[in-house]
Parts: structure tokens; C-alpha cells; sequence
């Protein structure tokens, strides 16, 4: 069985990569900090699989850690999500940001090359496409940021990509994931994010659930067909199976290859908070205020690439999508 690290693997796309990982018969080790999640995620993912992942509570900041794991086992290949996420606080934090997500990118690189393993799969995300490029998003566009947090993404596709340059073994797969949401079908994991969620999905939740009590929609004068943001939203648990496509794909390709993780539909705020009322069986009050600053009309990817190299394509709807965020939240109230 091939040994997978999982940086970051108990967080929210992590736990549900681990979880596919297993299915498919792969040797899960997991490496997180537990900045962003919770060390009982490890006894989820053994309910569901029937399979105990190997857990490092590590810092990949902290080299002499992530070195002990390479030493341990024979790591095959690395899944890499572990990094910080939230594009309000990178702004505001933006030394912690580069520090975490670089220098730790940097130091796991470092021990694959020194232990010979050149096999690495990326969470890279849609945010590299910036404000200039228009949907739907192809892998050929031009990169760019707004914000500390997507900056990491750029300059880290780019260390990678110089890295295939200069070592014509690496396989690198940079996956450009578009907005996951939704949950595992048993409830068992899914996204739980500390504080007040910012991001739409989470926070509906939370409305129907009675925490919160009604939604802001950012903006209704976008230039969309009801005037509300329109984004790619795809189910986290075809967004971990592009991880098993991604891997079987850098078994047998070398060098640097950046591939959308996304539905290639769009769903405007408002179609959203429709679905999570039919799932929930709920009102969810509404209240239309200005535009959130850095927001853009219409994200959603080309998949064309994803299909023809990966053989993969996002099943889910968005009806199912809010069907299983909401078992989540039901289950973990
Ligand atoms: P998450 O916060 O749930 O998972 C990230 C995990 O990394 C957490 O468990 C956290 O504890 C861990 N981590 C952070 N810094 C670490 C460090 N220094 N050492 C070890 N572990 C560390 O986030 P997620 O939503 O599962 O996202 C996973 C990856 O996908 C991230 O890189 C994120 O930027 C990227 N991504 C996410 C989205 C999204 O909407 N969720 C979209 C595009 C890209
Ligand atoms: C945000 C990040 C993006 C990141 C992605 C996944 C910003 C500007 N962008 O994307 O970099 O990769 O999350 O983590 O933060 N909305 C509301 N009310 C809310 C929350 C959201 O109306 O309370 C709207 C937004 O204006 C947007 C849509 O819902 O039109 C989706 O928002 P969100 O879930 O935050 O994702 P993105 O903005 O696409």
C-alpha cells in the first residue's frame, strides 16, 4: 500500500480527501497542528472507513517535525492543504500568512527532495484567476492576487512550478478548487469553522440552525441575471475524489500542471439560500446590503481540462450540496 502524507488532513477538504483516500486503498498519514481543526476528526475518519490514519500533531513550520515523518515512513506522494485561509485576516496578518503558507510549503518540499519523494498534489484555488480574468476560468490564464491569502496560492504554484523546472522527476498537481461546500453524507465531518462564518455556505447554515438570525447578501446590482454573486460551488466529496484523480494522474506525468476543481456551473446568492430553504424545510430571512469589498460578479470554471486529463467530473448538485451541509449541522449542533 502506498504511504500518503496529508498535510492539513483533518480540516474541512483534508478530512474528506483521507476519508476517499482510504477507499481507494491508499496508506493515510495525516499531519496537522490542529489550528483549524480538531483532533477527534481522526476518530471520524476511522467510523466511516474502519481505518485509523496515522496522526503527527505537527507543524510543518517547525522542520525538524516534518523531517521525523519523512524519516518514519516512506512517504509515496503528498496531498498539501494545510495553510491559513481566511482572505479578511491575511490582510490583516499578512507576515503570519506568508510565513505559514510559504516557509511550511517550503520546509515540506525540502524533505521530499532530500527523501527522494517527487510527488505532490496542491491545494491551489480559483483565487488565482484575481479580478481581470472573465468565466469561465481556463488553466492557460494569467495569475494574480488581491490579497495576502492569494498571493501564497500564486507564489506557491509558482515555487512549484520552478521546482519542475530545475528537477525534471517532480510531479506537481496545483488544483484549483472553485467553492467547496456541503458535508460526508453521514454527518460525521464536514466544515465547522470558529467564530462567525464569512463565507456564504457556513453562515446560511447557521441561520437555519437559529445562531445567526438572517443572511447579508452582499450586493443585489452585479451584473447577473438576479443582480447577486455568482459562484462555482462543488461538494466537498467530489472535490476529494479529484484528489485521487490528481494522484493516479502524478503517477504517470512529471512536471508542473494547474487543473480546475469545479462544477463549471454557477449559482447566484439568492439560488443558493433557495436550496438550503428546501433542505432545511425553512425561511431564511434575507437582508440585501452593499457590496463586500473585493468581491467579484461571476466565478465558475472551465472543467474541459479535468475531464480530459483527470477522467473526472464533479457529480453533485447544489439541492445535494445543502442537503448534506445541513445533516452536518443537524448532527453537530
Ligand atoms: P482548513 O482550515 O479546514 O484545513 C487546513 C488545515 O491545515 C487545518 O486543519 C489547519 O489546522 C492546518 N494547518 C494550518 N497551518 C498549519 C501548519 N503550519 N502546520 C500544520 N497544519 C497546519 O481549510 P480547508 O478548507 O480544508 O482548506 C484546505 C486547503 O485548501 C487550504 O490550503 C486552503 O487554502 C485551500 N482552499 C480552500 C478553499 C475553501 O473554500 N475551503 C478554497 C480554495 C482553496
Ligand atoms: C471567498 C474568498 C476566496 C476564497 C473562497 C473560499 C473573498 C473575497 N474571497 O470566495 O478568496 O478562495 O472564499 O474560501 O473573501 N456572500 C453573501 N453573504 C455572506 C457571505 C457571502 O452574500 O455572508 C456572497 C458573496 O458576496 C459571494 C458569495 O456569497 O457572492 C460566495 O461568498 P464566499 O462563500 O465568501 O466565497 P467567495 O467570495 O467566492
Amino acid at each position: 500500500m502506498k504511504n500518503i502524507l496529508v498535510t492539513g488532513g483533518t480540516g474541512f477538504i483534508g478530512s474528506h480527501t483521507c476519508v476517499k483516500l482510504i477507499e481507494n486503498d491508499y496508506n493515510v498519514i495525516i499531519m496537522d497542528n490542529l489550528s483549524n481543526s480538531k483532533a477527534e476528526t481522526v476518530d471520524k475518519i476511522e467510523q466511516i472507513t474502519g481505518k485509523r490514519p496515522l496522526f503527527y500533531k505537527a507543524d510543518m513550520l517547525d522542520t525538524s517535525a516534518v523531517e521525523k515523518i519523512f524519516q518514519e515512513n516512506d512517504i509515496f506522494a503528498v496531498i498539501h492543504f494545510a495553510g491559513l485561509k481566511a482572505v479578511g485576516e491575511s490582510v490583516q496578518k499578512p507576515l503570519e500568512y506568508y510565513s505559514n503558507n510559504l516557509t511550511g510549503t517550503l520546509n515540506i518540499l525540502s524533505s521530499m527532495k532530500k527523501h527522494g519523494c517527487e510527488k505532490i498534489v496542491f491545494s491551489s484555488s480559483a483565487t488565482v484567476y484575481g479580478i481581470d480574468n472573465k468565466a469561465p476560468y481556463t488553466e492557460d490564464m494569467p495569475t494574480s492576487a488581491t490579497n495576502p491569502y492569494g498571493y501564497t496560492k500564486v507564489m506557491i504554484e509558482q515555487i512549484l512550478h520552478d521546482l519542475t523546472i530545475a528537477d525534471a522527476d517532480f510531479s506537481v498537481v496545483a488544483l484549483r478548487y472553485f467553492n467547496p461546500i456541503g458535508a460526508h453524507k453521514s454527518g460525521l465531518i464536514g466544515e465547522d469553522p470558529n467564530g462567525i462564518p464569512n463565507n456564504l455556505v457556513p453562515y446560511i447554515a447557521q441561520v437555519a440552525c437559529g445562531k445567526l438570525d438572517h443572511l447579508r447578501v452582499f450586493g443585489n446590482d452585479y451584473d447577473t441575471p438576479d443582480g447577486t454573486g455568482v459562484r462555482d460551488y462543488i461538494h466537498v466529496s467530489d472535490l476529494a475524489s479529484g484528489h485521487i484523480a490528481a494522484l493516479k494522474y502524478s503517477e504517470c506525468n512529471k512536471g508542473f500542471r494547474p487543473i480546475n476543481l469545479g462544477t463549471g456551473k454557477g449559482s447566484s446568492v439568492l439560488e443558493v439560500v433557495k436550496a438550503y430553504e428546501k433542505a432545511c424545510g425553512k425561511e431564511i430571512p434575507v437582508e440585501i446590503t452593499p457590496r463586500r469589498a473585493g468581491d467579484i460578479a461571476t466565478s465558475f470554471a472551465d472543467t474541459k481540462l479535468a475531464e480530459e486529463i483527470l477522467h473526472w467530473k464533479a457529480e453533485a448538485g447544489i439541492d445535494e450540496m445543502c442537503a448534506d451541509s445541513w445533516n452536518f449541522t443537524l448532527k453537530n449542533l
